[in-house]
């Protein structure tokens, strides 16, 4: 991690050094924070944010579902996302807004406990989660089921949401796989460890629902309506492990992953094996909306 520029932590921003929580912060010990993470671009015509007003209000809807009391507005987190990219002075970056229950009462209840707030912003360049953008990830449904809402309010992008993630990626790549494709109780296909999932079947886009587990992904739907701009259509629908190894095409999406390809599940073999031309399309068309060439969608750039 380069350590530069400054993280907004309550209204200040400071060195990065310096950024720091008691060992006692209430989210330590009992995974009570939310968090996003965002991407601005480096585009032709300057650095942008990609869908910031999308983001902040995921961020207060995931605060809402933890009963969090933000502290701040909606504007003052949009301004002081703004603030900490350009103070970063880094043209492209990822960005963590982060909303946890601090240092207070130690017990399960946080909420006496401040909901503190930081915005840290860090060196990303585009493309730069490789496994799968350029050639084509291998995945592994992983043996770890997604845990669902009847434990965890799922449309929350809760850090507690991530220990289930993370085992299940571990896994992937301790088995050699590029990443994990998580499965619910119902044997239903949910999302990637960090990525919701579409598959390609004679030339029929489709994706699971929300019901069946995955995160309400800002690049999913992003997706989904440059698909409808351009004239097409995607089915939500529940998947089963069976479609997965028959699609023709695979491909995930996420803030960091963007469109990757998926060309192996397991020890089968997607298609051809090679990234599919709706796949390659599709980034291409991701690609331009991000850089700011397709003005359709400009109205998705924050720029700084
Ligand atoms: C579990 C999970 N699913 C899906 C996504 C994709 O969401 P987005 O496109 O908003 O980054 C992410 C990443 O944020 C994630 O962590």
């Amino acid at each position: 991690m380069k350590e530069i520029g400054k993280i907004w932590m309550n209204g200040k921003l400071v060195p990065f050094k310096d950024a720091k929580v008691h060992v006692l912060t209430h989210a330590l010990h009992y995974s009570t924070s939310i968090f996003e993470g965002i991407r601005c671009y480096d585009t032709p015509n300057g650095s942008a944010i990609f869908r910031l007003p999308e983001h902040v209000d995921r961020l207060f809807k995931s605060a809402k579902l933890y009963s969090m009391k933000m502290q701040f507005s909606k504007k003052i987190i949009s301004d002081a996302i703004i603030k900490t990219v350009q103070v970063g002075g880094l043209k492209e970056s990822y960005i963590r807004p982060l909303a946890y229950y601090g240092y207070g009462t130690m017990g399960l209840t946080p909420t006496t406990n401040n909901v503190d707030v930081s915005i840290s912003c860090w060196e990303w360049k585009m493309g730069e989660s490789e496994a799968g953008k350029f050639s084509g990830a291998k995945c592994k449904v992983s043996s770890w089921i997604k845990i669902d809402s009847r434990s965890q309010p799922m449309q929350a992008k809760a850090a507690s949401n991530y220990a289930n993630a993370a085992l299940a990626r571990m896994e992937a790549l301790e088995n050699g796989y590029d990443e994990a494709i998580m499965l619910n109780y119902h044997g239903k296909v949910a999302e990637g460890s960090a990525e919701n999932i579409f598959i390609i079947k004679d030339d029929i886009i489709q994706t699971p629902p929300l019901s069946a587990g995955g995160l309400e992904g800002i690049t999913r739907d992003s997706i989904i309506r440059i698909i409808e701009k351009n004239g097409g259509f995607v089915i939500e629908q529940d998947l089963e492990r069976d479609d997965l190894y028959n699609a023709d095409e695979i491909f995930m999406t996420g803030t960091a992953a963007e469109v990757k390809s998926v060309t192996q599940i397991d020890k089968v073999k997607i298609g051809n094996g090679k990234m599919g031309n709706i796949t390659k399309a599709l980034q291409k068309s991701f690609t331009d909306v991000v850089m700011g060439k397709d003005e359709r969608f400009l109205p998705w750039l924050t720029f700084i």
